[in-house]
């Protein structure tokens, strides 16, 4: 093990390059026959796995006939992202996400990915994406022309719902300038079934279900057929009438590699559209629910929060040059983007035998990694599930290890969305919240469900009421 000048306890004061005595637990929550922990794993992931980060900080987790890990530090998790990222790729799991997203950048590895990360970052600066704000603020504007109908009406609506559809249609008018027209309802119903449905095989390890022509089966199939329908068609004809314009796909057609020169082919082009858009939307969908949701609970932050937006945008349209000023309530996504990271886990794969911190790794073991429970480790944040925006104030972040915070992953393969997706959620929020008060008047607070993404576990139903000015 590394020698160490880290005090116990004392997380942010680590010695760049060493890693603290980690805390091995011998063994881990003990699982059933055979199986081990995969049932409880499967069946109530987060449950688990909060119950397993009590054993220690490395914690071992038998999983059929081998040994998996838990990794619950901010040093263990600078190791696998960062600082020894090479010998880790993703797990296999993520399979099951293929028939959807293909060879796209959240699923493929090594030569591949680095060629198309270096081709797609470049659309992805941030000029790149202050271009888009426009096209994002409208878009809101638009839909929330709809909340208007639902004030005069009163009646309560399914907010979950509505806010998919409203990242939706930001996703697809950023990423194509049109609403799709007559195909956007089957579109928004296509993704939501087949992200269900992928988030339903990655437990299931044989995959001998999903080949049996079942009902749920041939609708999976259909979905995506039906959505790489689309995206080819769209990028056929674009192909056919090119047009100038700003949006990501043509950017991404024009994107050149540096070295040969060569742009994506159709097939690679499809991939990456299709992987933007599920990375994208119904990971920033999940997470303005739940800062509604804690936004309507917490009235003096939200007070706030409009105080900032008044004074600062007096009325106008949200631009990219306002993200920095509205500074507050960036601060509220961040603290919302700690508690509830849509992304709330992920495994990797050791390719070569490793160490971490003492703890020996072979070859092919798989290490888990959550957001969740390092964002609430109690060593590193005081009163973990306290909801306090200023905990993002530059004093109060000094002293705090990188990765104790990583709502957009970390490393190489950090999310290539994060400006995109902040700038969506701080203009959704100012939008709604600078003209509506949202009554949640579902009959209790929602949970966290099982998916892969950190989603309440039943709809958010909301009464949606012109704002009330104190
Ligand atoms: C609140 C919203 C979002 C969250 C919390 C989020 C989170 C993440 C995380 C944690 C990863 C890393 C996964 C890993 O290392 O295994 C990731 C990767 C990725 N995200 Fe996001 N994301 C969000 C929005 C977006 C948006 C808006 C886009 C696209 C416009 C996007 C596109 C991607 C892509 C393509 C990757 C794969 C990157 C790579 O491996 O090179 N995400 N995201």
């Amino acid at each position: 093990m590394a020698e160490s000048k880290v005090l116990p306890g004392s997380f942010g004061t680590a010695v760049p390059d060493e890693e603290p005595p980690a805390k091995i637990a011998k063994s881990g929550p003990k699982g059933r026959p055979i199986w081990g922990v995969l049932p409880m794993l499967r069946d109530d992931t987060l449950n688990f796995l909060k119950d397993a980060a009590t054993y220690g900080d490395i914690v071992p987790l038998r999983i059929l006939m081998s040994t998996a890990y838990l990794l619950n530090h901010p040093a263990h998790v600078e190791h696998v992202l960062q600082k020894n990222h090479r010998n880790y790729r993703k797990t296999p799991m993520l399979g099951k996400l293929r028939p959807v997203l293909g060879d796209g950048l959240f699923m493929s590895e090594g030569e591949l990915w680095t060629r198309q990360r270096k081709l797609m970052q470049p659309s992805f600066l941030k000029e790149r994406v202050d271009a888009l704000a426009g096209k994002m603020a409208d878009t809101i504007a638009t839909h929330l022309k709809g909340w208007e109908e639902r004030v005069a009406s009163g009646t309560p609506f399914n907010l979950s719902e509505d806010v998919s559809i409203l990242t939706l249609e930001i996703a697809l008018q950023t990423m194509f300038d049109t609403g799709l027209g007559a195909d956007a309802a089957g579109f928004g119903e296509a993704m939501h079934l087949s992200h269900q449905v992928c988030a339903e095989r990655v437990w299931n390890l044989t995959g001998i279900t999903e080949r049996l022509p079942t009902r749920r089966n041939r609708k999976f199939n259909e979905a995506v057929e039906f959505l790489q329908g689309v995206v080819s068609r769209i990028i056929a004809e674009r192909r056919a009438n090119p047009r100038p314009s700003n949006d990501l796909l043509s950017i991404l057609m024009d994107a050149r590699d540096a070295d040969t020169n060569e742009v994506m082919d159709d097939q690679q082009l499809r991939d990456e559209v299709m992987t933007l858009m599920l990375a994208g939307h119904d990971t920033t969908a999940t997470m303005v629910a739940w800062a509604l949701l804690m936004l309507s609970q917490q009235k003096e932050l939200l007070e706030r929060m409009r105080d900032e937006v008044d004074t600062h945008l007096a009325g106008r349209m949200p631009e990219a040059g306002d993200l920095k000023p509205l500074d507050f309530t960036k601060r509220i996504i961040q603290e919302v983007a700690r508690l509830r990271p849509s992304i709330w886990w992920f495994a990797r794969v050791a390719i070569n035998d490793d160490n971490i911190a003492g703890q020996p790794i072979k070859a092919g073991t798989t290490v888990f990694i959550s957001q969740y429970l390092i964002h609430t480790h109690p060593e590193v944040w005081d009163d973990p599930e306290k909801f306090d925006p200023d905990r993002f104030l530059p004093d109060q972040t000094a002293g705090r290890p990188k990765f104790a915070y990583f709502p957009f992953g970390a490393g190489p393969r950090v999310c290539i969305g994060g400006g995109f997706a902040m700038m969506e959620m701080t203009f959704v929020l100012a939008m709604i919240f600078r003209r509506f008060d949202v009554e949640v008047t579902s009959d209790r607070d929602p949970v966290f469900g099982n998916l892969i993404t950190l989603r309440p576990d039943d709809d958010i139903w909301a009464r949606a009421k012109l704002r009330l000015r104190h």
